[in-house]
């Protein structure tokens, strides 16, 4: 299976960026613990700050890779351009938030992604990109 983690924007300082709501480990030392729970699956890992990397890099692998992982941290909220992509690639697309945003701010509760993604896992920390690359298996 040959997967993608996309991140979008701030996810790069994960580890220092309020460690209360987004824990304490970096994404890179995640990754490792991640390539070496599933060392037969393909993990790619893209991040960026800019929306239009994201869609770009989404048009990239959204025909050819068995499934997207798609944390679109603060565009979620924003985003019709990275909405479309996910409605606009064939692979599925599996929509991951780290927090719980329904139990925070008002504008976090709505996501352009939600209505095209093969399915939501949110609030559960790191752990919920483990469970995502669980549903593509
Ligand atoms: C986030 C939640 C978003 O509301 C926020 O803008 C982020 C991270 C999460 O993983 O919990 O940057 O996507």
């Amino acid at each position: 299976k040959k997967l993608i983690i996309i991140n979008g924007p701030n996810l790069n300082l994960l580890g220092k960026r309020e460690p209360n709501i987004y824990g304490s480990l970096t994404f890179t030392e995640f990754l490792k613990t991640l390539h070496s729970k599933y060392p037969k699956v393909q993990i790619d890992y893209f991040q960026s700050n800019i929306e239009g990397e994201l869609i770009n890099k989404m048009h990239e692998v959204g025909f050819n890779y068995d499934g997207i992982i798609l944390n679109a941290a603060a565009y979620t909220h924003t985003s019709i351009g990275i909405g479309d992509a996910v409605k606009a690639i064939e692979t599925s697309v599996v929509e991951v938030h780290i927090s719980n945003t329904f139990s925070r701010e008002e504008f976090r509760h709505q996501s352009f992604i939600s209505p095209n993604a093969k399915g939501v896992i949110l609030g559960f920390g790191l752990q919920s990109y483990e469970l995502a690359i669980q549903s593509f298996l």
